[in-house]
């Protein structure tokens, strides 16, 4: 998938890139706090939506430095090659801290620090389109495939972070632990207030009904979108092709139907219907 400039590599049951693969060690081993927030998911959840409400949820509503600094700025991608470890490691406390890895390869002492976690998951066909549109975007990574390829890697479990049926079951077997808060994509766009009610209780922060309406509002799609510090254009020159800027793409429900293939549709209902079945997690793919 990631063309020449890269190579691929499958470890702990996973599909990584080699400048995650290369750091299995310092990740495993990175030093967690009891009190940093984690953003967990598999790529292309609506984990950047999250992270707007956990940074205005953890900052008492401190839209101003939210305006100044970017996302990433404020929120480190973990496993990422900026900032990288050695920074966060010196970032002070609170940390928030967004990463892909499935639970299972977060630090060892997560276990044992147990730092909030909030996982976000977004129904599979939703979630391969929009991994899709962004592969193709990515200058980095070199994806000339077409989407009827990536569906077919997706189900077999050969995209970066795949398998993700096993990804977010991991995540649904701990949404009971007490530091685990387990939202959908689905539910975020049924209700967000309810959502960032639910998410502030966990992050021991009570806002008012007035607070909640000012973080849906700043976290509106369409806001978010045309926000310098939320819309990822700061990646525009060195991340993305041709100078695009589309990773707020269209932030729905239910795009896979002017997508998707009808024998996609059934590939990924098949594989749904096999690797969930008696979990309990069920996706709602239209709303
Ligand atoms: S990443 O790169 O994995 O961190 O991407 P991630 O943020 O998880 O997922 C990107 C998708 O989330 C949508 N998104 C939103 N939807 C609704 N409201 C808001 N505020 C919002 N912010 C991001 C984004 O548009 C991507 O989905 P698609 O379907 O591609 O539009």
């Amino acid at each position: 998938l990631l063309g020449r400039r890269s190579s691929i590599y499958k470890y702990r049951g996973y599909i990584y890139p080699e400048f995650i693969a290369n750091k299995t060690h310092q990740i495993h081993f990175f030093k967690t706090r009891e009190d940093d927030v984690w953003i967990v998911s598999h790529p292309k959840a609506g984990t950047t939506w999250m992270e707007e409400i956990v940074y205005l949820i953890t900052s008492d509503l401190d839209f101003k430095t939210a305006g100044e600094k970017t996302l990433e700025d404020r929120i480190p991608y973990f496993e990422f090659e900026y900032p990288g470890l050695q920074h966060i490691k010196n970032m002070p406390s609170k940390r928030i801290i967004k990463s892909h890895l499935p639970m299972s390869f977060l630090p060892n002492d997560i276990k044992k620090t147990k730092p909030k976690i909030v996982y976000v998951a977004r129904n599979p066909k939703d979630t391969v389109v929009s991994y899709y549109h962004f592969h193709k975007m990515l200058k980095v990574i070199t994806y000339s495939g077409t989407i009827d390829d990536f569906v077919d890697s997706f189900i077999d479990g050969k995209c970066i972070y795949s398998p993700w049926w096993n990804h977010v079951l991991e995540a649904w077997k701990q949404k009971d632990n007490e530091n685990v808060f387990f939202v959908k994509y689905e539910d975020m766009k049924k209700d967000i207030k309810s959502v960032i009610r639910e998410v502030s209780k966990f992050l021991g922060k009570s806002l008012s009904e007035k607070e909640i309406d000012q973080i849906a509002e700043y976290t509106q799609f369409d806001k978010m979108k045309n926000n310098p510090m939320s819309n990822y254009s700061w990646w525009k020159e060195s991340g993305f092709k041709d100078g695009q800027t589309d990773f707020l793409r269209k932030g729905i429900v239910g795009d896979w139907k002017n997508e998707l293939q009808q024998v996609h549709v059934h590939a990924i209902d098949k594989m749904v219907n096999e690797k969930l079945a008696g979990s309990g997690l069920v996706f709602e793919d239209s709303i």
